[in-house]
């Protein structure tokens, strides 16, 4: 078979075999944001952007009762008025405040802009940060690990070295230094980054823990990439003065 007609028949067999299609509805009788006259196709696309944006199924937001599948006019789930919330919340963004910046054609905000397959759209430092402050280092290095191990590739979360950079700075500024080089350590493992910035928190968090040489080092490797760092240089200097 021609590859372009055999991914045709993957499409349709896909289509007919998903219940959710073959049950949507003709007739809506309970929309409080969305046009009540939407036709049935943009109703049915506009529902499948919800579910890819927040990575769920339609029995997230909507009921099913048993034995007649589901009420999707009920409002029993809060989800699904969260969800309702959440479209004039956008349409507003987009009306009153993204429509009036002066361009043309400004960039939509969408359920996606925020979510990235998230029901809970929270940044990966947002997380760990939280997760270091209330449960320890530990229990936030575990989950990087596990959140990594999960969503890599996907884009829910940035696994750079941005977000563990950001939780040393954070612990740094709490007088933690030995967790702020923990985490400095694994930010190298698994990013090997090659910036300033990531060279400068393992440098200080180092010399904050007493590690001089190993500060040194850190330090001679941020003027090697940016020599004209004067500020790594003065610590380089004051740290290799005699006491
Ligand atoms: C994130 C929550 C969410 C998800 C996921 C979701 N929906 Fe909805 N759905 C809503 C909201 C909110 C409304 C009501 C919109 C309004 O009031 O204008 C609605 C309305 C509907 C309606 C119209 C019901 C009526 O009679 O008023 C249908 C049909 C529907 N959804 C089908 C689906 C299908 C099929 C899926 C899965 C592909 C799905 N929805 C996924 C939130 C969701
Ligand atoms: C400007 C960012 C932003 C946009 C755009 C956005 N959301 Fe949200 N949404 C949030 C935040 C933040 C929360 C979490 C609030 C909380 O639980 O503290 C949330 C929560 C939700 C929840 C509840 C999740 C839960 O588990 O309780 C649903 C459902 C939801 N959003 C649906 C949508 C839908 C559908 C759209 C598009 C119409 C949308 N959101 C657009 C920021 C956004």
């Amino acid at each position: 078979m021609h590859f372009a007609a055999q991914k045709m028949s993957v499409l349709v067999i896909l289509l007919l075999t998903l219940p959710a299609v073959a049950q949507f509805p003709d007739k809506f009788t309970n929309l409080q944001v969305l046009p009540k006259d939407i036709p049935k196709a943009d109703l049915q696309s506009t529902m499948r952007g919800f579910a890819f944006a927040l990575d769920v199924r339609c029995p997230y937001c909507h009921v099913q009762r048993p034995g007649q599948g589901f009420d999707y006019a009920a409002d029993d789930l809060d989800t699904k008025k969260t969800a309702r919330v959440m479209l004039q919340m956008v349409a507003t963004i987009n009306r009153d405040y993204v429509g009036k910046i002066g361009k043309a054609s400004p960039i939509q905000v969408e359920c996606v802009t925020c979510h990235r397959g998230l029901t809970q759209p929270q940044p990966l430092r947002a997380l760990l940060i939280e997760a270091a402050d209330k449960q320890g280092v530990d229990a936030a290095i575990n989950m990087y690990r596990d959140l990594r191990k999960r969503y890599y590739g996907t884009g829910q979360y940035d696994f750079g070295e941005t977000p563990l950079n950001q939780l040393a700075e954070f612990l740094l500024a709490k007088g933690r230094n030995k967790d702020a080089v923990t985490v400095m350590e694994l930010n190298f493992a698994s990013n090997s980054p090659q910036s300033v910035w990531a060279y400068h928190m393992l440098a200080m968090s180092h010399q904050a823990n007493g590690e001089i040489e190993k500060a040194k080092s850190d330090y001679r490797k941020v003027v090697e990439l940016h020599p004209d760092d004067t500020w790594a240089k003065g610590q380089l200097e004051s740290l290799s003065a005699p006491k």
